[in-house]
Order: C-alpha cells, then sequence, then structure tokens
C-alpha cells in the first residue's frame, strides 16, 4: 500500500491504534457520537500488525462519548481562554486540536513518547497547524518537561493515559502542573480498581505487552491534592446509555447502569485550582 506509515509500537504506546480504530468505527456509523473526520484519513495512512482490534468493537460507543465530552471541556476552555495553554498528555494519533479547532493564540503542546511523537508527524505531515507543538516525552520520567508559561490559564486534557501510568507518576504530573501554573484545569479518564485485574486478561493488552496500572481512587485523590477542586465527575458508562446509537439498547444499559460497578468502570474527571 503506497504512502502509508509503519506502526511499530509495542507496550502502552500501541493502545493508540485501539482508540484510533475505535473512532473509526464510530465515524462510520449511521449514528456517530463523535464523528471525528480525521479518523478514517488516518487510519489509511497507517499500516500495523497488532491483531484482534476488533475485540474493542464494544468499547466505541463508550470511547466515543469519553473523547465527545473531553472536546467538550477543551472547546470550553479555549472560547474562555483563547490564550491559553494545553497540555494534550498522551495525544496517540488523536485529531482533538484539529476537532476543536486551536485558536492561534493558544499554546497547545502535544505530548507522547518520543516513539510515538515520531509517527505523530509522519502521519499527520503538514496537517497540523505550526502553533501545535509536538514533545516527545516520557512521563516517568523526571527531565525532559517543557517549560510551562506560568501567566497562561493552562489546561491539562489526558485521555486513556493515567491508567496506564504507575500512580506516583500520575500525582507527579498533577504536582507539576498545579505548582507550574496558578490557574490550571486538570480533565481526564480513570478506571475503576477492578478493571485492572481484568485489563491482565485482555487479550490483545497481553499481546501487545500492557495493563492498567493506576485506577481511581477518590478519597486518595482528594487527600493527595488539597489545592484542586472537582468541578465535574461524569460516568461514561451514563453517557453511553444516553447516547448509544442502537436506541433499542439504551434501556438495557440503563437498567445495568444501575451496577455501581458499570457506573464507576470509568469516569471523566475535570478539576480546577482555585
Ligand atoms: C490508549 S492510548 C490514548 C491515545 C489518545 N489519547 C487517544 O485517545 O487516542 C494511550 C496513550 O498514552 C501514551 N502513554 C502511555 N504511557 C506514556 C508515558 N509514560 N509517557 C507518555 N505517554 C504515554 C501512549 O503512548 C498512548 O499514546
Amino acid at each position: 500500500m503506497p504512502n502509508t506509515e509503519k506502526v511499530d509500537l509495542r507496550g502502552a504506546a500501541a493502545t493508540l491504534l485501539m482508540t484510533l480504530y475505535m473512532r473509526r468505527v464510530d465515524a462510520r456509523s449511521r449514528r456517530p457520537i463523535l464523528g471525528d473526520p480525521w479518523a478514517e484519513p488516518l487510519w489509511d495512512r497507517i499500516t500495523h500488525d497488532v491483531h484482534g482490534l476488533w475485540q474493542f468493537t464494544g468499547d466505541v460507543s463508550a470511547i466515543a462519548c469519553r473523547a465527545a465530552i473531553l472536546d467538550r471541556w477543551t472547546r470550553e476552555f479555549l472560547s474562555a481562554t483563547p490564550d491559553g495553554q494545553v497540555l494534550h498528555l498522551g495525544c496517540g494519533l488523536d485529531s482533538r486540536p484539529l476537532r476543536v479547532g486551536v485558536p492561534p493564540t493558544c499554546r497547545w503542546l502535544d505530548v507522547d513518547q518520543p516513539g510515538v511523537v515520531d509517527v505523530r508527524r509522519r502521519v499527520y505531515g503538514d496537517d497540523l497547524p505550526d502553533s501545535v507543538e509536538q514533545v516527545p516525552l516520557d512521563l516517568t520520567a523526571d527531565d525532559g518537561w517543557p517549560a510551562l508559561d506560568a501567566d497562561r490559564p493552562t489546561l491539562v486534557v489526558a485521555e486513556g493515559l493515567f491508567m496506564y501510568l504507575p500512580g506516583e507518576t500520575v500525582h507527579g504530573i498533577v504536582d507539576r502542573v498545579v505548582s507550574g501554573t496558578p490557574d490550571a484545569t486538570l480533565a481526564f479518564d480513570a478506571a475503576a480498581p477492578w478493571t485492572v485485574r481484568v485489563s491482565r486478561w485482555t487479550p490483545t493488552f497481553r499481546a501487545v505487552g500492557t495493563e492498567f496500572r493506576w485506577a481511581w481512587d477518590p478519597a486518595g485523590f482528594a487527600h493527595r491534592h488539597p489545592e484542586l477542586t472537582e468541578r465535574d465527575d461524569v460516568s461514561v458508562y451514563d453517557e453511553v446509555s444516553l447516547r448509544e446509537p442502537r436506541v433499542w439498547l439504551r434501556p438495557l444499559l440503563s437498567a445495568a447502569g444501575h451496577v455501581p460497578a458499570m457506573q464507576d468502570a470509568l469516569r471523566l474527571h475535570r478539576f480546577a485550582t482555585g
């Protein structure tokens, strides 16, 4: 196949294929939830050897809802503070900067592991605006962080990232942002503790060599970051039961959603300083 880039990634980096695959399935559906116009063209630009992505078909609505909510929160931030600073952590091959329309006055940093940023640069070519900086950074390392602009209100948007990191890395990222910028908002998803065990038995995760490492602990997070106030706490499952394209499934999902394990499986959080 001409003009395609080989995506040869393993470990957590390979999971960017799973989310891109699911955004593409959503975009191709008759009633898309996210409707990412970039998912299909990006998919066509890559080749990869990770098998079994179809196993995630049942998660498409959840992943599309998650992305749609984080897009909405990002647009709200950009509209209130077009000269703000956005740290798009663990960006993978996501087209969020194109979907939300980054204003030229905004400082936007796409951050991911060096191997991923290399792929991202090659796959997007000139399609990302010059104002969107690509930052190769292993978030588990202590050094290599770009200097934050303390004068700009800052949004951290981290989608499908924190569950792959050790807890101390997640807390270290929050500490770094909160101490480096007086006006910070953090928008991220977090999975329930039971999903960590399930992730160890997910065949495609096993095949690429990854698993979840960090799970949501509301009391522990609040205790560790007293300077943050929670602005939103949304069950992705609740959103799915409202927006599932197969309308006949919605009442069933809604009923199942009363099970606490489903309610808490994946939640979106928005915290802010002050
Ligand atoms: C499930 S993918 C999500 C990608 C993207 N946010 C999306 O929604 O398509 C997880 C992403 O986290 C990134 N990631 C995992 N560990 C990382 C680390 N230590 N440093 C930087 N990025 C990391 C992976 O490289 C991958 O791109």
